[in-house]
């Protein structure tokens, strides 16, 4: 089943009843964080003229179909960077009475964590997800009131999967991209 998993962009037009969207916000609830900072922020949109203003944002006029705005379900991610610093200057996470040197920020660490436990939940409840980075970031933030002190990370999109949801030439397209599993994967020593 997750062998399968895709990022799709085609849907059916089929609303997604409220319940399977409160499934996946218990879901990812759960997300783990670095110290358990959970500096994940999630945004649902449903209304056809905010999705087409964030399809906007996200410039959809740049792939060959409008399908970001025909998703039914938008999943806004955000991340605030804030709550891993407070967290990593409680008395228990602090290195000689200061804030540990990251070794990567974190707060995009658990961003793409994030991002993949919304599209596992959505795949156990019966959707399929696309992502979608969003260039114009700061129209987003006005649109929908964004605060200055949470990142956009993107937008996830949902929606029940049309029935070409994943075309065997894309599929073909990116097997034959796809680095080798040996390249990714190694055993016991590099
Ligand atoms: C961080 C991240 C950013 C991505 N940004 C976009 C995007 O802006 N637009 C898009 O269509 N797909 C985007 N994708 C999806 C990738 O293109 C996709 O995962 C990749 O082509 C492999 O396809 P698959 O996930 O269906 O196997 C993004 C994926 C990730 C993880």
């Amino acid at each position: 089943m997750l062998a399968a998993r895709r990022m799709v962009r085609r849907y059916r037009a089929d609303p997604v009843p409220p319940e399977v969207v409160e499934r996946i916000a218990r879901v990812v609830h759960r997300a783990p964080s670095a110290g358990f900072s959970q500096g994940h922020r999630l945004l649902v949109v449903t209304g056809p003229a905010a999705r087409a203003r964030i399809a906007e944002c996200a410039e959809e006029f740049r792939y060959e179909t409008a399908w970001i705005s025909a998703a039914p379900v938008h999943m806004v991610i955000g991340v605030r960077e804030d709550d891993y610093h407070d967290r990593y200057t409680r008395p228990d996470k602090l290195e000689d009475g200061r804030e540990m040197e990251w070794p990567a920020p974190y707060w995009w660490v658990d961003s793409g964590a994030f991002l993949m436990l919304v599209q596992l939940a959505a795949i156990d409840a019966g959707l399929a997800t696309g992502f979608a980075t969003v260039p114009r970031k700061d129209e987003l933030r006005a649109l929908v009131g964004i605060p200055d002190d949470v990142a956009v990370v993107g937008v996830v999109t949902l929606g029940y999967p049309a029935e070409d949801a994943v075309r065997p030439a894309d599929t073909a397209r990116l097997r034959s991209m796809r680095r080798p599993l040996d390249d990714l994967v190694r055993y016991e020593s590099w």
